[in-house]
């Protein structure tokens, strides 16, 4: 029998839970031990999975690991062999999915060495999603030690070339309760996997599709923060996308259902004849951390950049007076991809003929040649891990 809604309300008050951030908090460190892997893959074994090792299906041999209890905050700081969590089934995360994570990439410099491209900014929205999901926010140095802890012992498995290694911080509600409430525990672990290049051989334009029957967030919301709900809630549109032979879905807002938001899983901008950049304004969209910084190259080089909404007849307007020019989606995970066709219920519509425009190529090569150490560092983005 469960726990009605009564019980679970008044069961345990934990207003603890998540404790108000402070700047001792925040700026909190901790020791990680390390424990090598017992039984780590082979020199051989390794090269076998590195030569196509696609996005997300292979992993290191270490994961690095932090938990939390009320009594002792965050503890525990480990670097150990990767391997199962044992979960209760009654944790919090496997009923009310209080789950949030992150992604951000290591890259091989020519040198040998290894840049993480701003991982305090990933730091920084992860704390973010915490206090928006009510879990514990682990403080931004735990979060960067983490990750550099993780790269280091796994330095081996960084890939050349235009590789590198995606790096999957995340966090869940470990707390064995059947109450709605913030879990009084959690787990918090890095885990990494070597990527290839996204795109072979320069990337191709995507086509995307309008989601008119789904909306991705809300004013008031989760769509600002990374929190697994929001990626479960976009799959049934995303497979309407491929449905209609589409890459990617682009969705509107959830109020008047009009205005551009972003892609399942990326931001997006418009680029205009007088030159000038538009992406929709933050709110309800996640504050993607490629979207920041291509804002900011923009400007660097004085394009003209607006923070707007855009609906999405003006955009089918635009691309038919030509007066937009190109389109592309941004990411970590790709940083820039084209968008060469736009499709939905009422139409489909071509952008810049339907191939990759200069400016969004332009951008990925200024950014990709920051991240790789190959270009000057205005910004401060790079964080040399070895
Ligand atoms: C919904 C969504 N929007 C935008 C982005 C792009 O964010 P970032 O540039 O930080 O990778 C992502 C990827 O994390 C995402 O999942």
């Amino acid at each position: 029998m469960g726990v009605s809604f009564e019980q679970a309300r008044t069961a345990r008050p934990t207003p603890e839970i998540a404790p108000a951030p402070t700047a001792g908090s925040k700026g909190m460190s901790l020791k990680f031990e390390i424990q090598p892997a017992t039984n780590p893959a082979s020199e051989k074994e390794r090269a076998a999975r590195l030569v196509d090792p696609g996005f997300g299906r292979i992993f290191t041999d270490h994961m690095a690991v932090v938990r939390y209890n009320q009594a002792k905050g965050w503890h525990g700081a480990r670097v150990e062999s990767r391997a199962n969590f044992p979960l209760d089934p009654a944790a919090a995360v496997l009923h009310y999915a209080q789950e949030i994570f992150e992604g951000l990439k290591a890259y091989k410099r020519d040198d040998g060495g290894v840049n993480l491209f701003r991982p305090d900014a990933n730091a920084r929205r992860f704390w973010n999603s915490a206090e928006r999901m009510a879990m514990a926010p682990l403080p931004e140095p735990v979060f960067i030690e983490a990750v550099e802890q993780l790269v280091r012992i796994d330095r081996a498995w960084m890939p050349g070339g235009e590789g590198s290694l995606y790096l999957r911080p995340f966090m869940i509600a470990s707390e064995v309760f059947l109450g709605v409430k913030p879990s009084a525990e959690y787990i918090f672990a890095v885990i990494a996997s070597p990527v290839g290049s996204y795109f072979k051989g320069g990337p191709a334009p995507v086509s995307i599709w309008v989601s008119e029957n789904y909306t991705r967030a809300a004013i008031g919301g989760t769509g600002a923060v990374k929190c697994g709900g929001n990626y479960a809630a976009s799959l049934r549109a995303q497979a309407e996308a491929i449905d209609h032979g589409c890459d990617q879905v682009v969705f509107l807002d959830a109020v008047e259902r009009r205005y551009i938001e972003e892609l399942g899983g990326m931001n997006v901008f418009f680029v205009f004849d007088d030159g000038s950049l538009l992406t929709p304004p933050l709110g309800t969209i996640l504050p993607g951390i490629t979207r920041d910084s291509i804002i900011a190259l923009a400007k660097d080089s004085g394009t003209r950049v607006r923070e707007e909404a855009y609906t999405i007849d003006q955009w089918r307007a635009d691309a038919a007076s030509g007066k937009l020019k190109e389109a592309f989606a941004c990411g970590t995970a790709a940083v820039i991809s084209p968008i060469g066709k736009v499709c939905s219920a009422s139409g489909d519509f071509l952008i810049s003929g339907g191939a990759a425009g200069p400016v969004a190529m332009g951008l990925r090569k200024k950014l990709v040649d920051i991240q790789y150490g190959r270009a000057a560092d205005p910004h401060n983005w790079i964080r040399k891990v070895l």
